[in-house]
This record gives C-alpha cells, sequence and structure tokens, in this order.
C-alpha cells in the first residue's frame, strides 16, 4: 500500500478527507453533509473504518504477548524487521496485493523496495515480522509514526498460513515493542469487507471509530 493511510485503512480517517472528486465524496458516517447528499440521491459504493488502541495497563500488553507467544509455540519466529529485510517485506506483498480490498478510502500501492528500504533505516517506520520454519517471511506489519500516533501502514499474511493468527500475532508484538519504547497510542484502519482484518484489530483492543462513507454521485 502506498503510505496512503495505514492498514488500508481510511485515508480520511487521520486526514478527515480522502481522495475526492467531483463524483465521490468520503465522508465520516456521522457528518451532517451525509443526510442531503443521500437525500439527493447519492449511494453508499463503500465502507472503511479506522480505530484506535489506548494502551491503559500492563494486563492489556501481557494479553498482546500472548498472541505473540501462541504463533511462537506453533514455529514461527516473530521479530522486529529492518532495512534488510525490505527486499522480503514487498515480495510477500506484491504476492498478495491482489487481495486487498480497495475502496476510495482504502488504496494500497505495494511500497518499492529502495522506498521501504530508506523509511525503515531513516524515516522512522518500523516492521514486525513472523518467519516460518523454513525461514520464509510470512506475515508482515509495517507501522510509522503520525504525531502522536503509531499508524499501522499495512499488515498482510501470505496466503497459505491466513487464519492461524499471524497477523495478530505481527500486530501484537509492534504494539509490545513499541509500548516499551514509550509509544500508548496506536491508530489503523481498512475496508469495512475486510473481516479478518478488523476481527485482528478489535482482538487486540482496537476500538472502532465512527466509519467512514464513500458516497458516489447518482
Ligand atoms: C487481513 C489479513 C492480514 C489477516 O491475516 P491472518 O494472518 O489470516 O489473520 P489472523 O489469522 O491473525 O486472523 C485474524 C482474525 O480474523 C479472522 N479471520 C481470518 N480469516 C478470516 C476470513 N477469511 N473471514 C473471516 N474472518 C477471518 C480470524 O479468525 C481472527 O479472528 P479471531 O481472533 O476472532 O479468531 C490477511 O487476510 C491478508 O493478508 N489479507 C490481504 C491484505 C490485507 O487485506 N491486509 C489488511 C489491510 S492492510
Amino acid at each position: 500500500m502506498s503510505a496512503g493511510r495505514p492498514d488500508g485503512g481510511p485515508v480520511a480517517a487521520s486526514a478527515g478527507a480522502a481522495p475526492v472528486g467531483d463524483d465521490l465524496r468520503v465522508l465520516r458516517e456521522d457528518d451532517e453533509r451525509v443526510a442531503p447528499l443521500m437525500a439527493e440521491g447519492w449511494t453508499v459504493e463503500s465502507e472503511s473504518w479506522g480505530a484506535r488502541l489506548q494502551l491503559t495497563d500492563d494486563a492489556h500488553l501481557a494479553r498482546l504477548a500472548a498472541r505473540v507467544e501462541h504463533v511462537r509455540a506453533q514455529g514461527w519466529r516473530v521479530v522486529e524487521l529492518g532495512p534488510e529485510h525490505a527486499d522480503a517485506i514487498v515480495a510477500l506483498d506484491a504476492l498478495c496485493a491482489v487481495d486487498y480490498p480497495i475502496t476510495p478510502a482504502t488504496p494500497h500501492d505495494v511500497p518499492g523496495v529502495a522506498e521501504l528500504e530508506s523509511s525503515l533505516a531513516m524515516a522512522g517506520w518500523w516492521a514486525f515480522g513472523a518467519f516460518g520454519p523454513l525461514g520464509d517471511l510470512d506475515a508482515v506489519t509495517v507501522l510509522v509514526p503520525a504525531e502522536a500516533l503509531v499508524e499501522t501502514l499495512f499488515t498482510v499474511t501470505r496466503r497459505t498460513v491466513r487464519g492461524r493468527g499471524l497477523a495478530t500475532a505481527v500486530k501484537a508484538a509492534a504494539v509490545v515493542d513499541l509500548a516499551a519504547r514509550g509509544h500508548r497510542m496506536f491508530g489503523t484502519g481498512g475496508a469495512a469487507v475486510n473481516i479478518a482484518s478488523l476481527r485482528a484489530n478489535e482482538s487486540l483492543g482496537y476500538v472502532l471509530e465512527p466509519r467512514w462513507l464513500s458516497l458516489r454521485r447518482p
């Protein structure tokens, strides 16, 4: 995904507005402009969500650490990744690019290797990944600093090993590790149709914010 908005999540959740044209508006569901537009015949083309995780106690961190341990016990090595892993991250993301549910508020462009390498080395981005027993990078989450928040840029799991807790584990590892460095507030988001992503985030303690509606002119 481009460095648009974290986790494919609504670009709008952070920025307050997603890319729009004359025929498209991305607005929060509680925006006062929604009802008049719908009365004019605009329709909801897609929905997306943003969510926040505020760490408040050590018990929460312990629950997150348990999600990491769960996949470690199944043979995955969950670690922080660095610029030297940019190739592997991009290769995995490119393999899975077609699986991202794209909406106007949740774009995704596979990052370039050089761009990712320099962002991990110099721009303060972070990445956490899970390596399988054969050494393949099977899941990764990439995060970026965004003012007071740490935002998830994207998370992806190799198709053949989905549904085993890997996305949840790498996201949990990120929060645990970054909490140890003083971060307390995390943001993420995604397309409403991306149930796996939504569930992973909710199970980590992310709390949903009002949804974003992509409205199409009649
Ligand atoms: C979204 C994605 C990262 C999830 O990866 P994963 O490793 O399979 O996720 P997990 O195994 O940690 O599962 C997360 C939750 O989703 C649920 N889940 C997994 N696959 C699911 C599916 N196809 N349908 C519904 N729920 C699903 C799991 O049961 C789990 O919920 P639980 O904790 O309540 O049991 C993966 O599907 C993917 O790479 N998709 C393409 C890229 C993408 O859309 N990324 C997210 C936006 S950046």
